[in-house]
């Protein structure tokens, strides 16, 4: 089928590409000039594994083609994606601006009836919202279908080919059933519903599975002092299957620029319709301490942080991505600014974000070695394979009094501590060798 997506984002990039891939005609549309140059040269604007080698092939198999010109990339398709972003506004809420001026830009360039299929996260009823936006600015009908998503980035490939299920919402079933056939080829289970549900399943699984971290994170710090410890903690609780064994994985907190949003966004919908969503509110707050648990560890280590050399590896807020929207590694640079410390900070691939944010006031250095040499404290922020792979030697041997605050839970404390390294591991309560208490 001939589709036409408009954002070029990690939503719009990815459904794209992968919609090409499962023999779709697809042209994607983005405002930016910039970005459109670089991907017709098949270069990806996101960092995402494996992007663009698919953009390349279908590219050269005249299944994939890129623009800036919706109305001509309308001319001839009667399917649209809208996957342009919904950031958040300083009240919580999510921003629909890019969506609605999509939205009247999709409704000037039709030229036959159309179903649009929004991808974007959005508040419950916004679909109907749109649906009525086009209709007042176009003579020909069109038909909603919320179709969320549910890829990871950094694994947005994986997810997209090999997903647990498609959620598809609508009100029209010939509509529903049309992009139940475009998605047939992906081969996952389709899970139909009407439009409301729909947006509502995307925004209460990222809350769930942000009350899952927070959970973990929460039972962490109980961990720290009892002498449990939480790697072992979670395994157990995951090997129960009405658990599971994911996002149980303790911390410095999620970061991203979806659960922190999206978390905030659904608190306020509720609140929109009266209703006090109490345990989301504790999810939110737990995140936002947990974000500074290694500063708060570092201040009872290194009593005055002032002008003192502390090296921060890993900036993005998870590995696979140059991503370091609301990660935890930008609230440590901030708190650690004001202690007056001299922060080295290492990424293989997010420092440029942080230098956009920073500038100046932090030293970006080149490779770890440089990091954390003679560094009084090291703190790991992102667990990197290049930073798993770190021998816990050299911290000992480039550091004079090595002091390892570890946010991602990468080593064994036994072996640190015979190492003669002080080791902090979120969670681990055992052995004593370095109780804390926090
Ligand atoms: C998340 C969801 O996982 C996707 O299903 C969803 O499509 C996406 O948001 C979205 O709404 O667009 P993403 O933000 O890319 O995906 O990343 P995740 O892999 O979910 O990680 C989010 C944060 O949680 C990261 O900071 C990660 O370090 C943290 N995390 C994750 C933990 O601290 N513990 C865990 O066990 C898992």
């Amino acid at each position: 089928m001939e589709i036409v997506v408009i954002g070029t984002g990690y939503v719009g990039l990815v459904t794209g590409v992968s919609l090409s891939e499962i023999g779709h005609q697809v042209t994607c549309i983005d405002t930016s000039i910039e970005k459109i140059t670089k991907l017709k040269k098949s270069i990806s604007p996101i960092y995402e594994p494996g992007i663009e080698e698919l953009i390349e092939k279908n590219v050269a198999a005249n299944r994939l083609f890129f623009g800036t010109d919706l109305q001509a990339a309308m001319k001839n398709k009667k399917i649209v994606y809208l996957t342009v972003g919904t950031p958040q506004n300083p009240d919580g809420t999510a921003n629909l601006v890019y969506l609605e001026a999509a939205a009247i830009d999709i409704a000037k360039s039709m030229v036959q009836d159309t179903i649009v299929v929004v991808k974007s996260t959005v508040p419950v009823g916004t679909n109907e919202k749109i649906k009525k936006l086009i209709e007042e600015n176009t003579q020909f009908n069109v038909a909603m279908v919320s179709n969320p998503e549910f890829l990871r980035e950094g694994s947005a490939l994986v997810d997209v080919f090999e997903g647990d299920r498609i959620v598809l919402g609508a009100n029209d079933k010939k509509a529903l059933e049309t992009i139940a056939e475009v998605n047939n080829a992906f081969a996952i289970p389709i899970y139909k519903t009407n439009l409301e549900s729909a947006e509502m399943i995307k925004y209460a699984s990222n809350a769930f599975l942000a009350t899952k971290i927070s959970f973990i994170n929460e039972i962490a710090n109980i961990c720290e002092k009892t002498g449990a410890n939480i790697e072992q903690v979670s395994t157990g609780m995951g090997l129960d299957s009405r658990i599971g064994s994911k996002f149980l994985n303790a911390g410095i907190g999620y970061g991203g620029s979806c659960f922190p949003k999206d978390t905030a966004a659904l608190s306020q919908i509720a609140g929109t319709v009266n209703h006090d969503f109490k345990l989301l509110k504790a999810v939110i707050e737990v995140n936002e301490k947990q974000k500074l648990k290694l500063v708060d560890v570092l201040k009872t280590e290194v009593s005055h942080l002032q002008g003192k050399k502390i090296a921060l590896l890993g900036l993005a807020f998870k590995p696979e991505t140059d991503d370091i929207r609301e990660s935890a590694s930008q609230v440590i640079i901030e708190n650690l600014l004001v202690a007056g410390a001299n922060i080295h900070v290492y990424d293989p691939i997010a420092q440029a974000g942080i230098q956009a944010v920073f500038g100046d006031e932090i030293v970006y250095e080149k490779d770890i070695e440089s990091t954390i040499i003679e560094a009084e404290a090291v703190l790991i922020i992102t667990e990197w394979d290049e930073i798993k792979a770190i021998k816990p030697a050299i911290f000992k041997k480039l550091m004079r009094q090595p002091i390892v605050l570890d946010g991602r839970l990468i080593y064994n404390k036994a072996e640190m501590s015979s190492l003669g390294i002080k080791y902090y591991s979120v969670g681990d309560g055992t052995n004593a060798s370095y109780k804390t208490d926090y």
